[in-house]
């Protein structure tokens, strides 16, 4: 695609990694059910990926969100626009998301999870941005380090589309800065 100025993580290489971390969570739960909030849209295809390597009971629930203000710099203010359908009180929750930038938009919320009582409550990111995070945060799985970038595919959009791409790139400046 004319599109790709690199691509930064391969489809084999988030392959190879989604089965990895779905081992991992399967030997630390064992046959405890798990529910499994996906974040919209970003962490929808890494759910489906995810889920397939996981041997333990899991349910799925989704969830969005959308920040408040800039559209290019989380603020941190959130609002939820679509919630869970079913309860997670007592439940062993991960939730399933795409990238961690500045943590704003996770750490909003995991205060809001918290307080409808989890049996527990962790996070699974396939992509972490920790030179940008604004919060800290405890993550529990992570796929791949990446650099302070703007990345595209595999979840991650650029004006909504390109999410179903199966590989992750940094797109051409001259497709999203208006500065080139
Ligand atoms: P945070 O509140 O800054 O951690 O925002 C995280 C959200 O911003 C992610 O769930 C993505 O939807 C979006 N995001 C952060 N970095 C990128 C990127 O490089 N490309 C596309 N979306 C991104
Ligand atoms: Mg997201």
């Amino acid at each position: 695609m004319d599109i790709v100025e690199r691509i930064i993580i391969s489809e084999e290489d988030i392959q190879t990694r989604v089965q990895e971390l779905g081992q991992a969570i399967s030997a630390d739960y064992g046959d405890e059910p798990i529910a499994l909030i996906c974040i919209l849209k970003g962490g929808l295809m890494f759910l489906c990926d995810l889920a397939k390597h996981i041997t333990s009971p899991v349910t799925y629930d989704f969830m969005s969100v959308s920040s408040y203000g800039d559209a290019t710099e989380s603020s941190g203010v959130v609002r939820i626009t679509k919630d869970l359908e079913e309860s997670i009180e007592g439940k062993h929750v991960i939730i399933v998301e795409d990238i961690i930038d500045t943590g704003l938009t996770l750490s909003y919320l995991l205060n809001n999870l918290h307080s409808r009582n989890p049996a527990s409550l962790r996070i699974c990111t396939l992509l972490n941005k920790v030179s940008n995070r604004k919060v800290e945060i405890a993550v529990d799985y992570i796929g791949f380090e990446v650099p302070n970038e703007f990345l595209v595919g595999y979840g991650l959009d650029f004006r909504q589309f390109y999410r179903n791409i199966p590989y992750i790139f940094v797109p051409k400046p001259e497709y999203y800065r208006e500065d080139v």
